[in-house]
């Protein structure tokens, strides 16, 4: 039985009010919390950093995925596992040494993951499977919220999710961008186990219902 992770993107949460925010998603049925870091450079957004990451861990129990859109990548990976990072994943182009990136994020307690863009190849995950515990693809680009799910990312999971079954380890496959309750149950077929949603859960009043409506899909 796969297990199957609800992964909502703080991105869009309010940021004004975002230790009630991480709270009353985690109390709505949230596995993880999705922590989107940009740096205005790898892309064209600016977000948050390792204080805020910290300022809302004690908020929550369950682990916070640092998904870094940033490069270089390596400085600021000690900060986020300081401030409480479970899960550190990068992309390998913001990366000059990707094995010794996925090194840095293991020596400092955190697991750790790749992130493939929608027209970002996958050949270097051949070589550094035993040194990951989560593989994301994007199905959008990276930048921000709110955008349409590429539904050719359904392939990239599909490939990911084979990679996976052969090396026999326990890797985490997320989904990242446009999932929504009526596009979940394709990412899962395709092999996708943890899915990020950001708008489509921080976009409506009703947490519970969204999460509870992308459960029930999963369950078909
Ligand atoms: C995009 C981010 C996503 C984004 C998802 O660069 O990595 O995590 O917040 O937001 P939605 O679910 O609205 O596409
Ligand atoms: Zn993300």
């Amino acid at each position: 039985m796969t297990t199957y992770r609800i992964a909502p993107s703080i991105l869009s949460a309010d940021f004004a009010r975002l230790g009630e925010e991480v709270r009353n998603v985690v109390a709505a049925g949230a596995d993880i919390i999705h922590f989107d870091v940009m740096d205005n450079h790898y892309v064209p957004n600016l977000t948050i950093g390792p204080l805020v990451c910290q300022a809302i861990r004690p908020h929550v129990q369950v682990p916070i995925d640092v998904h870094l859109m940033v490069k270089p990548v390596d400085r600021i990976i000690p900060d986020f596992a300081k401030a409480g990072a479970n899960i550190i994943t990068f992309h390998p182009e913001a990366s000059e040494h990707i094995d010794r990136t996925l090194q840095l994020i293991r020596d400092n307690g955190c697991k750790a993951g790749l992130v493939f863009n929608p027209a970002t190849p996958m050949h270097c995950l051949e070589h550094v499977m035993d040194k990951l515990d989560m593989i994301l693809i994007m199905s959008v680009n990276p930048g921000f919220g709110g955008q349409s799910f590429i539904p050719e990312a359904l392939k990239k999971i599909a490939i990911a999710r084979r990679l996976i079954d052969e090396s026999g380890r326990d890797i985490m496959l997320e989904v990242d961008g446009g999932i929504k309750a009526d596009n979940i149950a394709a990412a899962a077929a395709a092999g996708a186990d943890t899915f990020v949603a950001g708008s489509a859960i921080f976009g409506k009043p009703d947490y519970k219902a969204v999460i509870d409506a992308m459960r029930a899909q999963l369950a078909t």
